[in-house]
């Protein structure tokens, strides 16, 4: 009876620690999606790269045990059949068993461009957490600057790059002209990248992946000390979900150019547009899951590898409660009597 008792309350808690329950379930999506998107590498064809990766990402969440809610998707949902902001996914418990409630916001291809030229830096990821644990950014760009744990409060959206570039270089005791700043090569960082230039840092322009790249700044040993420029504001709030779990810093403010974004954020409820956030305010929750699963090769992950008997994924999977950052590399076996699995 005891027994019986316990492992009832064992099972009813299901999802009251959502970070273990379902962060090798979030796993299973990242690489699915990844999987299914790498087979379209170097095609060309952007949209069926995404139009993949969203297929099999959406499919796979509804084998997950939970009442998921998508608070940053592929738009709203007159533009976006699929993962679209507000859509409901998940499974329920065939038992009846509860599930948990969960936000997730999902870039099922980030660096769309970057897989279908085969360039380096295609992920596909996701970040969850508990209900109300991700702000529901606006599909608009957002000024960021991206930094490690050693930078914390040691930049300034407002100051001048020179100054920042400065602070980040005393934190990490180097020279201004050691640093590496990740910029999007885009003709609107025409200034920001003359002012970095100025400052002496290096730079690295990447033509898409503000996401990874701000990730990568936030682990020593990647050769990247920080992310500078305006990129999409939801991967912001995915970027921040992963800053948390890897205590590193950042802050980012709306770009907020048109009227009709005016009007947009207005009904999501943002009442200062000028707000500064940090990582903390754009992704709050308590617990909170960051997955991702590398397409082509990138600073912190392989590209899917495919051979005769399988296929070979490397992905990251990131805890903030229960603080693990796991590398994870899956080998996905064919099934064959001949099978064989290699080490290396
Ligand atoms: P996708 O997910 O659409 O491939 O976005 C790639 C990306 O480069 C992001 O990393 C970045 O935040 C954003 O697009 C920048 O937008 P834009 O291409 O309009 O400058």
């Amino acid at each position: 009876m005891a027994t019986d008792t316990r492992a009832e309350a064992k099972v009813k808690s299901f999802g009251e620690n959502m970070e273990s329950d379902l962060a090798l379930e979030f796993l299973r999506v990242v690489e699915k999606a990844a999987i299914a998107s790498a087979r379209t590498m170097g095609q060309g064809d952007r949209p069926l790269a995404d139009q993949v990766a969203t297929e099999v990402m959406r499919q796979t969440m509804d084998s997950v045990p939970m009442r998921g809610n998508i608070v940053i998707g592929e738009g709203e949902r007159d533009e976006a059949p699929m993962l679209y902001i507000g859509e409901k996914v998940g499974a329920e418990f065939p038992d009846g068993r509860q599930v948990p409630e969960i936000d997730i916001a999902v870039d099922p291809l980030e660096g769309t461009n970057l897989c279908a030229t085969g360039a380096p830096g295609a992920i596909t990821v996701l970040a969850a957490s508990e209900k109300g644990g991700l702000l529901n950014a606006p599909d608009c760009y957002m000024e960021k600057i991206v930094v490690g744990p050693s930078c914390k409060h040691a930049i300034d959206l407002d100051a001048p790059v020179a100054d920042n570039l400065k602070n980040i270089a005393r934190r990490l005791q180097r020279g201004v002209d050691d640093l590496v700043v990740i910029v999007l090569d885009r003709p609107r960082h025409e200034k920001l990248i003359s002012d970095i230039r100025k400052a002496g840092a290096r730079i690295k322009l990447i033509g898409d992946g503000d996401l990874s790249a701000g990730i990568a700044a936030a682990v020593i040993g990647t050769g990247v000390h920080c992310v500078m420029g305006s990129g999409g504001a939801p991967e912001g709030v995915i970027t921040a979900a992963a800053i948390r779990c890897l205590n590193g810093y950042m802050l980012g403010r709306l770009v907020i150019n048109k009227p009709e974004l005016e009007e947009r954020i207005a009904r999501m409820g943002i009442k200062d547009k000028n707000r500064i956030y940090e990582a903390q305010d754009l992704a709050p929750g308590k617990q909170m899951i960051f997955a991702a699963t590398g397409v082509t090769d990138g600073a912190l992950m392989k590209g899917v590898r495919f051979f005769g008997e399988g296929i070979r994924t490397s992905s990251v999977i990131m805890t903030l409660k229960t603080g693990k950052v796991r590398f994870i590399d899956s080998i996905h076996l064919e099934k064959g009597a001949d099978v064989k699995v290699r080490f290396a």
